[in-house]
């Protein structure tokens, strides 16, 4: 409730002062002067630049860990994470009153407030039991924030016609990346924690790992482990409304091919969230395309090993990317409705409010996604219920890969051979030394 205060239209701005009784009166001004005193705490935190790290310090600063260097990272996220968060509130304020006003958008700001609010005040953490305190809170608000994806998905789609496309992408792509950011920094301490408490029990704890960062992923078995996912669940033929189609025809196969043996350090999840999206469409596209086919063209995954980056090109056979309303595959990362007409359909935002006001919200990982499709297959789906699919298509995959893959400064393209296919291009740096993709303020 703190945070919609501070805004114009909040409630404290709209009690008209002839209804006011003098008990009220006062109460109005002294929660004004609260309301107040609090947008002063976030002008305090804004003002501060952000502590960029790389993938080599998250590393480095992790791989020898000790108590004290532990204690030291608690208190980084400590501090770190209300400047990051006050960043975005004042992003947020920013925009046209209609735009924040707007379902979706006003929750994550109340989310923000509040949890901008918590960290601000949390007390040093000295010790590793209060250390442990610290994790279960950070926790809680990796949970609490679930559905800040598909809420602010669903109001900016509302919000569309109110911002021009540049001003939207770009504040959404703030938004994202520093979503991204903190998440990241929050599971790699509370991972770094667990490993650090194992270590002290005598546990053997696997040497390739540090916090959310693998060392050496195996490129490879990371998309193998994406095909084998998507290629067991079943189609739903429904959905894209092909008549004839069964659901227990084919996928297409997946070939991998390429410097097969390539290893790099880097976050399995992130890799594996772009890897499963572009398969996942790519499967999609080629059933699509050839819906009288028994033996559907493959997709290629081609792994490339280079000096400074990985690149893998996903190609598949399913006609391309361009169609009447989308002009240039780049679009489909824009959340405008002038670039992108799909972000205003009806079913598209009904399925995320359905998404956004469940507790569940995005799926982070692979094994989530398939948790919940295995689950989806057993039990009585509430969102089919409410008259949305259980695999809903809600537009956010590809912009999240973008974000993704920029995060510590690779790149995803999308190339459409119109007609016949899509080459995708996912290129990571390999030697972890560009700095996170967020804005210093
Ligand atoms: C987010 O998920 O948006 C966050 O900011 C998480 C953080 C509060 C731990």
């Amino acid at each position: 409730m703190l945070g919609l205060c501070v805004r114009p239209g909040s409630a404290t701005f709209r009690v008209r002062p002839s209804s006011l009784s003098p008990r009220h009166a006062l109460a109005r001004s002294a929660s004004t002067a609260l309301h107040f005193y609090q947008n002063r705490q976030l002008e305090l935190y804004a003002s501060k630049d952000a502590q960029r790290l790389t993938l080599r310090q998250l590393v480095f600063f992790g791989r020898s860990i000790t108590e004290e260097r532990l204690i030291k990272s608690a208190n980084y996220i400590r501090t770190e994470l209300p400047v990051r968060i006050a960043h975005r509130l004042r992003d947020m304020q920013t925009l046209p009153y209609v735009v924040v006003n707007q379902e979706g958008v006003a929750t994550v700001y109340e989310a923000y407030w509040t949890a901008f609010d918590k960290f601000r005040r949390y007390p040093e953490i000295k010790s590793l039991v209060e250390n442990e305190s610290f994790c279960n809170f950070v926790r809680g608000l990796l949970d609490e924030h679930k559905a800040v994806i598909p809420n602010l998905s669903l109001g900016l789609s509302l919000a569309s016609p109110y911002l021009e496309p540049d001003r939207l992408d770009s504040f959404m792509h703030r938004m994202l990346v520093s979503r991204i950011s903190r998440r990241v920094l929050a599971e790699h301490h509370i991972a770094l924690s667990k490993y650090f408490s194992a270590r002290q029990r005598g546990d053997r704890m696997p040497e390739d790992r540090v916090g959310v960062i693998h060392l050496r992923l195996p490129v490879r078995d990371s998309i193998e482990k994406c095909a084998r996912f998507l290629r067991k669940r079943p189609y739903d033929a429904d959905q894209d409304q092909i008549e004839g189609a069964s659901a227990d025809a084919p996928w297409p196969e997946v070939i991998i091919e390429g410097h097969l043996d390539v290893k790099f350090s880097y976050i399995p999840a992130h890799l594996e969230y772009v890897v499963f999206e572009l398969l996942k469409n790519s499967l999609r596209a080629t059933r699509l395309k050839h819906t009288s086919l028994r033996q559907l063209p493959p997709i290629r995954a081609t792994v490339v090993s280079g000096e400074n980056e990985v690149t893998i090109r996903v190609s598949d056979q399913g006609g391309g990317l361009l169609t009447p309303e989308i002009k240039n595959p780049v679009d489909l990362f824009s959340f405008s409705h002038l670039r992108n007409p799909a972000r205003m359909d009806v079913s598209r935002l009904r399925a995320l409010r359905t998404i956004s006001s469940s507790q569940t919200g995005m799926v982070a990982t692979v094994e989530e996604q398939v948790k919940r499709w295995e689950s989806d297959a057993d039990s009585e789906d509430p969102q089919q219920e409410a008259g949305v699919s259980p695999h809903p298509r809600i537009g956010i995959g590809l912009p999240m890969s973008n974000i993704f893959a920029t995060y510590f400064g690779g790149s995803l393209e999308l190339v459409s051979l119109d007609g016949y296919g899509t080459d995708a291009y996912l290129r990571l740096p390999r030697l972890g030394t560009n700095l996170e993709g967020i804005e210093l303020w």
